[in-house]
């Protein structure tokens, strides 16, 4: 990852207009894939859902042909992290399914993530995807200007294994705006007080993946597809935030 001698490109009041166009249509069609995840459903239908909203309002999906990656949608089922390619099988009842989307609007980028339920599923995974889902909101109240970046690491990090979950090392969350991934990274596990300073003007993607058991993680043989170690369930949820002189804002929202 991206250390020391990072390159933040600071947005100005217009280009966080321009971004929260562009993130609300990735809110609107995470939206949209939230009504349509049902058992039965394959994730190669969500990928072509998305991918047709998103051209039909003008936007380009952004994962498709990034760095290779051959899917607009990366689905992520059960003990699969992040990356998973979208497939003709179908999610069943009790599966969780991450469903992480970006486009490029007008030269713009827009990301988020959000893992769903799939009809009724176990305590265990319905306190999985509660946890990291706060975990992602409490990260985002320390995205403010003043504050450092490792406040939002350990906001993450600290809630999460207080929870007895763990969370990955391996991925992180990232700047973004006119590219996908721009500096800095964006950890979910750090220090309080550590990193750099937050400014207003930044934009940055929040993305804790957590596991239920151990953190560590592979990537399968498809190249792409980031697994658990251990075979547990893990979980997935990103906004893009803007640091405003009043605070926070969730671009990536409806
Ligand atoms: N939200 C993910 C990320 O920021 C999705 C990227 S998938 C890729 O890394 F295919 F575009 F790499
Ligand atoms: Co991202």
């Amino acid at each position: 990852m991206f250390k020391e001698n990072e390159m933040i490109v600071l947005k100005s009041p217009e280009e966080i207009a321009k971004m929260r166009e562009s993130n609300a249509i990735v809110a609107e069609i995470l939206e949209g894939l939230r009504d349509l995840v049902k058992p039965g459903i394959s994730t190669l239908e969500l990928d072509k859902f998305a991918e047709e909203t998103a051209r039909s309002r003008g936007a380009l999906p952004a994962f498709k042909g990034y760095g290779g990656y051959p899917f607009s949608l990366c689905a992520s089922v059960n003990s699969e992290v992040v990356h998973g390619f979208p497939s003709e099988r179908n999610l069943e009842e009790g599966d969780i399914a991450s469903l992480d989307f970006g486009v490029n609007y007008k030269g713009y980028f827009g990301d988020a993530a959000i893992t769903l339920a799939v009809g009724k599923i176990s305590k265990k995974a319905a306190r999985l995807l509660k946890v990291t889902e706060e975990s992602l909101y409490r990260a985002i109240a320390k995205a403010k200007n003043g504050n450092r970046l490792g406040d939002i690491s350990h906001a993450v990090q600290e809630y999460v294994e207080g929870a007895g979950f763990s969370v990955v090392r391996d991925y992180v969350g990232h700047g973004i705006g006119k590219n996908l991934h721009e500096d800095p990274a964006v950890p979910n596990f750090g220090s309080p007080g550590r990193g750099i300073v937050l400014k207003a003007g930044m934009v940055i993607a929040i993305e804790p993946m957590i596991n239920e058991g151990g953190y560590e993680v592979r990537v399968k043989e498809d190249g792409w597809t980031v697994i658990t170690k251990d075979g547990g369930l893990s979980a997935h949820f990103e906004h893009t935030v803007a640091i405003t002189e009043k605070g926070p804002e969730i671009l990536s929202k409806l």
